[in-house]
């Protein structure tokens, strides 16, 4: 369920480039973006911090002890809970500070990623000029085609999961694509990366 090592390199990158002050993960998994990304933080700035949410306590222990290897605890520090609530919570803890994440990347359950993309924007949590990275956006190379890129001739040898997974990300590429305060461009990188840049209002 990790990103790819050329994904993480270009996550590292992307952060030694854009050096962002605050990063949120939605979903951490064993910690291997994380540690991407807050590798690339601890380099350029020494408050930088990465909140990573995840559901699974399981994958949170995981994750703990590998970034305590990376020497990365001061940095990388997990929230336990849906994604959805813990928004939410994030959301009331910055009410009236107003503090916003730079850079963000998505990678939790790909159904709900419309609800994330949505609660983020709603609760302007994502900074002028910052960006959302997403992962599996052309997932499995089905999305093109419930785009209607390629006709249905194999369509039959996919899972109906993915397919109906595939259908749900094409809905939230469209839902992106669509929003006026937001630019996006889709890499075929592995499974498919969005960067989502949030358009400077003046
Ligand atoms: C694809 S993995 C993340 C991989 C990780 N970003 C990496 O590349 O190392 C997805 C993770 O999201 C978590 N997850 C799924 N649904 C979630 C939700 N609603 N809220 C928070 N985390 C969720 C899963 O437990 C899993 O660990």
């Amino acid at each position: 369920m990790m990103i790819s090592p050329l994904q993480a390199k270009l996550l590292h990158q992307l952060v030694c480039i854009f050096k962002p002050c605050r990063v949120l993960e939605i979903g951490g998994f064993t910690g291997y973006s994380a540690i991407a990304m807050g590798s690339a933080l601890s380099l350029s700035s020494p408050n930088a911090k990465l909140i990573s949410l995840e559901s699974n306590i399981e994958h949170i222990r995981l994750a703990s002890c590998y970034v305590q290897k990376a020497k990365l605890s001061s940095v990388i520090s997990f929230i336990a809970g849906s994604a959805e609530d813990s928004i939410e919570k994030l959301h009331e803890m910055q009410r009236g500070k107003h503090e916003m994440f730079d850079f963000i990347f998505l990678d939790a359950n790909k159904n709900a990623y419309t609800n994330y993309f949505d609660l983020i924007m709603r609760y302007d949590l994502l900074s002028d000029n910052g960006i959302m990275i997403v992962d599996n956006v052309l997932h499995w190379g089905q999305v093109h085609k419930e785009a209607g890129y390629e006709e249905a001739a194999n369509r039959q040898k996919i899972s109906k999961n993915v397919r109906k997974v595939a259908s749900k990300v094409h809905k939230f590429n469209k839902h992106v694509k669509e929003d006026p305060r937001v630019d996006v461009v889709i890499l075929p990188l592995f499974d498919g990366l969005s960067i989502i840049r949030k358009k400077h209002v003046s």
